[in-house]
């Protein structure tokens, strides 16, 4: 009997197989019937930590927890057969003790499915993401504009314009890079800097407002579909406008229950209906 373990899944190491080839292709999804929509077309579902912005309404995404990350992830993993599902590690998850941490991504795995988890961090992180990979912790590292360095970073700005940031955030890949990560998300850095980095190291770099130089790309998917609009980074592209079209659907659905043209017979249990007239 073979003793070959099959999965029908992209597998961390598909992803890292990618380097320099064909682009690898990751959106965010937090709930069932999302991800069931995303799934036939991305390589990657990230479960981001972005959800705490854009599902509860957070100003940062500080606020946080696991118990959330490990339900959307497992919303997320329940409505996906194909994609790699990767689950953010909220703040405070990781950045304690590589121990913590190993306990932390142990649950997130265990508890919803995924094959890997996301953090953010780069030279700082990288003794964690060696400690984490070599127990079986597969890691998408994080560098370039980090969220959840908000309080620290005094806002969100692009990263990598002054040479002292541009080379510690090359620094930061190579790293992520050489700590065994199977890919890094590169966020929010200048053009120059992220195309640098892309030829210094030898896995996948995904960017997200890091220019098209990245051996692969990643949004917030209500932001492509204009399901979020609170603020819409310069590096998002709209792909459709969902959310005039979701007010005009219950703008329609209210009008109706108030002039009780909803609903009608067909909508309702145990009405006859009407015989056909005989021929
Ligand atoms: O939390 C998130 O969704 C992310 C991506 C935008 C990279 O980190």
């Amino acid at each position: 009997m073979s003793t070959e373990i099959r999965t029908k899944r992209v597998t961390t190491r598909d992803i890292r197989a990618r380097k320099g080839g064909e682009p690898v292709v990751v959106l965010t999804a937090y709930t069932t019937p999302m991800a069931r929509l995303l799934d036939p077309h991305v390589d990657i579902l990230l479960v981001g930590d972005s959800l705490g912005m854009v599902l509860y309404g957070m100003d940062t995404t500080l606020g946080v927890t696991l118990e959330m990350m490990i339900a959307h992830g497992r919303a997320v993993v329940r409505g996906s057969e194909r994609a790699l599902v990767v689950v953010d590690m909220p703040f405070g998850s990781t950045q304690e003790s590589p121990a913590r941490a190993f306990r932390n991504c142990a649950r997130v795995l265990a508890e919803t499915g995924a094959a890997a988890i996301k953090l953010e961090g780069g030279r700082e992180m990288a003794e964690t993401i060696r400690f984490l990979t070599q127990r079986g912790v597969p890691v998408m590292a994080h560098i370039g504009l980090k969220p959840q360095m908000v309080n620290t970073a005094g806002g969100f700005r692009a990263q990598g314009r002054a040479e002292d940031e541009a080379a510690a955030i090359r620094g930061d890949a190579r790293a992520v890079a050489d700590a065994g990560a199977f890919c890094v998300v590169v966020e929010g850095t200048v053009e120059g800097v992220a195309r640098a980095l892309t030829n210094e190291i030898a896995i996948p770099t995904i960017g997200i407002g890091a220019s098209p130089a990245c051996d692969g790309q990643v949004l917030v998917s209500d932001d492509i579909l204009g399901l979020f609009s609170d603020f819409t980074p310069k590096f998002v592209k709209r792909y459709a406008d969902l959310g005039p079209i979701v007010g005009d659907a219950v703008a329609t659905y209210a009008a109706e229950v108030r002039a009780r043209t909803f609903p009608t017979l067909e909508h309702c249990f145990g009405v006859a209906k009407p015989r056909e007239p005989r021929s």
